[in-house]
């Protein structure tokens, strides 16, 4: 038998999900020790496609980091789909993993959990203070749903069938594999975008909106992915130590924020874009400042790594080799 658990990443084509099979791999975790489906090959919203792979697979350790994931606009057009399909994806993993005898489970969840005038920056203890970003309400709902649920099976059959089911809350990500629609992706693949093909067309300015000065948090997709496993892998007693029964997640941030000038201004200078950037205050800004509070990870041991301008780099180089073409 080996001594490597057998490790289901959920996700595994997505942005966080890629990550987390390259970090294992890095890591040393064998890739026979590491299962993956396609979305196509497995809905996980489908009860007993899921209650099927895991009695075929039997794996050991599970990551959760599928889900329905869109911008705010999707959110707004589409709240069905956020709602009920993270719902239905998550309450299908984690209850047909525990079926199946699986004790350790990391589950995805994302800072919009917390309530949108949460003091910043935002702490753990903040979730269920207080209203909700509208906007997004229906995919925070699902999040916080399935903290609910991983803390739920620990409660009940933690010391019964040594359940331990982990929640880890990432602030924003970017980084190889992620999406660059020209309409419908974050801010960060968003200006990645915009001042690569001003670049190409020798535009004299690329317009922004807002004054630049809201500020906000960025981690490089494979520090998320480091901390995934970091989280994974903690002795349960140390674990225990750090959370509450019914208040486990762990806040993943780099722990500091920017404005938006400083980030265009960096992409910029990444890209090798040598024109205007034209901010344009008639435009709203959003939240002045949104950013997490770390600390509950950095006493567990796990601190960011990539610096915003090297983890840039590395976003570009995948964004010219493999989404150039993306619409
Ligand atoms: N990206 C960020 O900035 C960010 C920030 C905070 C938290 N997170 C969290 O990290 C997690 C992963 O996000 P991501 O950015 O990696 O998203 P992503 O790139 O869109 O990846 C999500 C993956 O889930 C799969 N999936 C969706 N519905 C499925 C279904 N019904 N059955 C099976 N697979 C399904 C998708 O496959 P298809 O594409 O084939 O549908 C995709 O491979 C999410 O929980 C998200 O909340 C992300």
């Amino acid at each position: 038998m080996s001594v490597h658990p057998k490790i289901y990443v959920a996700g595994h084509r997505g942005m966080v999900g890629s990550a987390i099979v390259r970090q294992l791999l890095a890591q040393g975790h064998p890739a026979d020790r590491i299962v993956t489906r396609t979305h196509a090959e497995l809905d996980l919203t489908n009860q007993a496609a899921v209650n099927a792979f895991f009695a075929a697979e039997k794996p050991d350790q599970v990551y959760l980091a599928a889900a329905k994931v869109g911008g705010i606009h999707a959110n707004h057009t589409y709240p069905v789909e956020f709602i009920y399909q993270n719902l239905m994806m998550q309450a299908n993993v984690i209850d047909t993993a525990f079926r199946h005898g699986v004790q350790k489970l990391l589950f995805l969840g994302s800072s919009c959990i917390y309530p949108k005038l949460a003091s910043q920056p935002m702490r753990e203890d903040a979730l269920l203070t207080g209203a909700l970003e509208s906007t997004n309400e229906p995919y925070a709902i699902a999040k916080i749903a399935g903290i609910k649920l991983c803390e739920s099976y620990n409660r009940q059959y933690g010391a019964s069938h040594g359940v331990d089911y982990r929640s880890v809350m990432p602030t924003n990500l970017y980084g190889p594999g992620d999406n660059y629609h020209p309409e419908n992706s974050h801010v960060i693949p968003a200006l990645i975008r915009r001042f690569h093909e001003a670049k190409a067309n020798h535009a004299p300015s690329v317009p922004i909106w807002g004054t630049g000065t809201p500020r906000r948090e960025f981690l490089y997709v494979d520090d998320m992915a480091a901390a995934s496993v970091h989280v994974m892998n903690l002795p349960l007693s140390t674990y225990s130590q750090h959370t509450q029964p019914m208040l486990s997640h762990i806040n993943v941030g780099c722990g500091h924020d920017i404005t938006i000038r400083e980030l265009a201004e960096t992409i910029a200078r990444v890209i090798g874009y040598t024109g205007d950037i034209a901010f344009d205050p008639a435009k709203p800004d959003g939240t002045p400042r949104k950013l997490m509070d770390s600390t509950r990870l950095n006493a567990l041991g796990w601190q960011a790594q990539a610096g915003l301008e090297a983890g840039l780099e590395r976003a570009y180089e995948d964004f010219l080799q493999n989404h150039k073409q993306q619409t």
